[in-house]
């Protein structure tokens, strides 16, 4: 019998599915569960399964975020959970979860479903599944090990979060989120649900402020992960205090134990990587454009402010997998990684177009989680 995909029906499902991600992934299941029950935005029709034989063999989770590009909003799905029961893998139940998602984001209609792209973090053995449902690898991430070079030691003092921090971390976000081509806008119930789901899913952590003169300048989130090294999960610093984000993680090498380098994924361009042996990194983002009317909508208007407006009119419309652009003398097709490439690090070296796609380094913060 062919198996059936949809999203899930109800609360017995979505216990399935718990039990599903638990056996498969080594987080455990009460990882999967705090992170659903604690989010106050979740909606059932964000899980999907494949259901063989009244079973559910096959589960993926779709978690709904916005993030801006050259200043305006666009809904991406990040796609995670992905799993299916051994027993009944390689038969293409992922495949077929991940196509029917893909349907139900190409519909037009309701705002909520408008998603213009989508984006997963890819174990390499999934690579390929992903690669056939759409997805493209874009280059990004530098790798780093880090440690304190010299002895200068940063003006901050370093303490752990206190509860009246938060807005201040809201605000350091949004200030770095206003300078990066490209990022993850978090509403204020991400924080504060996702400050509950991880406490509860990933206890064990510590999150750290740097402050100068009373004032919070950065702050790091890090967990012990199994092999004792500390795992940064995020470090963000105000853009007026670039070397708080370095006292942050002189404070944590120190924690570890000095000469226990920090391994670091780091956008391309960050701070924390001046002048330290880089390699590229472990990034395993893959994006796909997943409803093109959707884009076009959104960065229509980015597109326009940046066109020089002696070449004419520009006309951009929606085509499959991405847009064409047309103006009096010439047009382009972009679309599928083309497309994502030049959102996510620009057309350099483009006469005509680079304009409209700007070099742009760090496109998602790589230690933020969505
Ligand atoms: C990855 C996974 C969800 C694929 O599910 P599936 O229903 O077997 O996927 P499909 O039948 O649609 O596609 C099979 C493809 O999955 C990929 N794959 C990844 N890990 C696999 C595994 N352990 N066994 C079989 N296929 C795997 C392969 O690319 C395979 O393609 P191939 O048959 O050409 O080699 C499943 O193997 C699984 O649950 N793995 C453990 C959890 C995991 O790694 N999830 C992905 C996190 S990013």
């Amino acid at each position: 019998m062919d198996p059936l995909v949809r999203p899930i029906g109800g609360r017995e499902e979505l216990e399935q599915c718990f039990d599903l991600w638990g056996s498969v992934f080594g987080e455990g299941r009460r990882f999967f569960q705090s992170r659903l029950d604690l989010d106050r935005t979740y909606s059932p029709a964000t899980t999907w399964v494949a259901v063989a034989d009244g079973e559910i063999v096959s589960a993926a989770q779709l978690f709904p975020f916005e993030a801006q590009w050259g200043g305006v909003a666009l809904r991406v799905a990040g796609i995670g959970s992905v799993a299916t029961r051994p027993t009944h893998r390689g038969r293409g139940l992922a495949l077929a979860i991940l196509n029917a998602q893909r349907r139900w984001m190409e519909e037009a209609g309701s705002a909520r479903k408008g998603f213009a792209l989508a984006l997963l973090f890819a174990a390499p053995r999934a690579e390929p599944l992903y690669a056939r449902a759409g997805f493209h690898r874009l280059p990004f991430g530098t790798a780093v090990a880090w440690e304190p070079v010299g002895w200068g030691h940063p003006p901050y003092r370093v303490r752990p979060v206190a509860e009246g921090d938060w807005p201040a971390l809201r605000a350091i976000y949004a200030s770095q989120l206003s300078h990066l081509p490209m990022g993850h806008i978090r509403p204020p119930a991400f924080w504060a649900d996702a400050i509950r789901w991880t406490d509860a899913g990933e206890p064990g952590g510590v999150r750290l402020v740097a402050e100068s003169g009373g004032e919070v300048a950065g702050y790091l989130f890090y967990r012990w992960g199994e092999d004792g090294r500390a795992r940064v999960l995020e470090v963000v610093a105000h853009p007026g205090h670039p070397r708080a984000a370095e006292a942050l993680a002189q404070e944590v090498y120190r924690r570890a134990g000095a000469g226990r380098a920090l391994p670091l994924t780091l956008p391309v361009g960050h701070g924390l990587a001046r002048g330290r042996p880089a390699e590229p990194g472990p990034d395993r983002a893959m994006w796909s454009v997943v409803n093109p009317a959707a884009l076009v909508r959104a960065i229509h208007p980015v597109l326009q402010r940046r066109w020089v407006e002696e070449r004419g009119p520009l006309e951009v419309a929606a085509v499959p997998g991405g847009m064409h652009l047309r103006w009096p003398s010439g047009e382009r097709t972009l679309a599928g990684q083309n497309l994502l490439a030049a959102m996510m690090t620009g057309l350099e070296g483009d006469p005509l177009l680079q304009g409209l796609f700007p070099f742009a380094p760090p496109y998602l913060w790589s230690l933020d989680h969505f």
